[in-house]
């Protein structure tokens, strides 16, 4: 049996190749036919548990399930040929051991075609990220404010604000390099501790709400098109879309409602008799 691999598509040699070089260039994405439009301007597609609350309207990333990481992955795929797509592995799909992280991450690559998943946890995550990477499942990391640690940290609070908590979150930083992950997620960390992760450890930061220094940037594709009504303080806009739509969908609602649509280029008018 041969294996086919895409060789125009970016490859996990690549990003770690991004190290003190070019940024990388991320985003979320969750459906074919954004993934379709994102594809030659990005390099990586992360689809990340986030579409529990920016898709399904969830309050938190906690509900999210497999099935659900399964079926936007497999979308997200149809639509991206040359970036590298990650995808999230949810809350409770991997923290139990390294086994079950395995069998979770492996249903991931199989059933989605992804290049590699995504784990939340520093240290205590070591163990598992070397058994996935010696096991061929590439992993990226994600440390400083995980969203699936909500209830212990009390809140979305932005992570290494006092001295005082810099030298465990280092320590995470080293642990999952060092265990093999390929790039790692700063999210919500202070601006100089992203910055001093990003100059000490081998592998590609990748920032969001951390600093400008690390080697690559992702945002919430919802949040950067103004489809959030709230976004994190951080977020930079880059369309409003969300009054867009609603421009757009106020338009047609009058005129259906005045009866001028279909107008008179009504492609399902009947066929005049021969
Ligand atoms: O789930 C997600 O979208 C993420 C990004 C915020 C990095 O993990």
């Amino acid at each position: 049996m041969s294996a086919q691999i895409d060789s125009k598509r970016v490859s996990v040699p690549e990003i770690r190749a991004h190290k003190n070089a070019k940024p990388v260039v991320c985003l979320t994405c969750y459906h074919a036919h954004t993934a379709k439009l994102l594809d030659s301007h990005v390099d990586v597609m992360l689809v990340g548990d986030s579409l529990g609350m920016v898709i399904h309207g969830l309050e938190t990333t906690l509900g999210v399930t497999l099935e659900m990481m399964i079926l936007h992955g497999q979308a997200v795929m149809r639509g991206a040929k040359k970036a590298l797509v990650v995808v999230d592995m949810p809350f409770g799909s991997y923290e139990e051991s390294p086994q079950v992280a395995f069998r979770n991450a492996a249903r991931l690559l199989a059933e989605t075609g992804c290049q590699a998943v995504k784990l939340e946890g520093g240290s205590a995550m070591a163990e598992t990220i070397a058994y996935l990477t010696t096991r061929g499942i590439p992993v990226m990391a994600h440390i400083g404010l995980t969203p699936q640690r909500i209830q212990i940290f009390g809140g979305f609070k932005t992570q290494g604000r006092t001295e005082a908590e810099w030298p465990a979150i280092e320590a995470d930083a080293k642990a999952i390099a060092e265990a093999g992950a390929f790039a790692v997620v700063l999210e919500g960390m202070a601006e100089p501790l992203a910055a001093k992760i990003t100059r000490d450890i081998a592998i590609p930061t990748i920032g969001i709400g951390a600093s400008a220094e690390c080697d690559g940037q992702i945002l919430v594709m919802e949040d950067m098109l103004g489809l959030n009504p709230s976004p994190p303080k951080f977020v930079r806009q880059y369309a409003s879309m969300g009054p867009d739509i609603e421009a757009a969908v106020k338009a047609y609602a009058a005129e259906v409602r005045s009866r001028s649509f279909p107008g008179k280029e009504n492609v399902y008018a009947m066929k005049k008799a021969v």
